[in-house]
């Protein structure tokens, strides 16, 4: 009977502990997958973090002057002002990527067509960054685009950069 009895007993707890290991195995298995989820998608919103980096005064930036600047990747931005809205000065400006989106050349900012160039394969973008014509156009690739900020009260003009840059404010 005592025999009987601890061989149950034994029984019982070997099911039990099996429930158990199989329970913490599938919730480690699970909870792995979950973890490279969220590295996966933790790093996408770290990227997208970013910072203000100033550019100068709106009183330094009249209409059809441009600033460049570099991000903490070595990436040259172009700030220009292509536009006066005293109600709303943010829409003055554009601050586009100077590398063509074809093969990475340089491009040159054209004040007189009012254009961007690439010398590379001839491809022309519009003032707002647009392809118009070339290899970018054929490929649908504009510059890449960054926001920029004017502060209400101190009139001053930020191009919003990634966060790692030690040029931003
Ligand atoms: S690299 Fe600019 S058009 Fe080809």
């Amino acid at each position: 009977m005592v025999t009987d009895s601890v061989a149950s007993n034994g029984t019982t707890r070997r099911g039990l502990l099996s429930w158990i290991l199989m329970g913490v195995g599938l919730i480690a298995g699970y909870g792995a997958g979950a973890f490279h989820f969220f590295q996966y998608l933790v790093p996408l919103r770290r990227q997208g973090r970013r910072r203000e980096m100033f550019i100068g005064t709106l009183d330094d930036l009249p209409l059809g002057t441009t600033r460049t600047v570099r991000d903490s990747r070595g990436q040259e931005i172009i700030v220009a002002r292509i536009a006066e809205n005293p109600d709303d000065p943010v829409k003055d400006f554009r601050a586009l990527s100077t590398k063509c989106p074809h093969l990475g050349c340089k491009v040159h900012w054209e004040a007189g067509a009012d254009r961007f160039r690439c010398p590379c394969h001839e491809g022309i973008f519009d003032k707002n960054g647009v392809a118009v014509s070339g290899p970018p156009a054929q490929e649908k690739k504009n510059l890449i685009e960054y926001d920029v900020r004017v502060d209400a009260r101190t009139r001053w003009v930020f191009v919003m950069v990634a966060e790692d840059s030690p040029y931003g404010a």
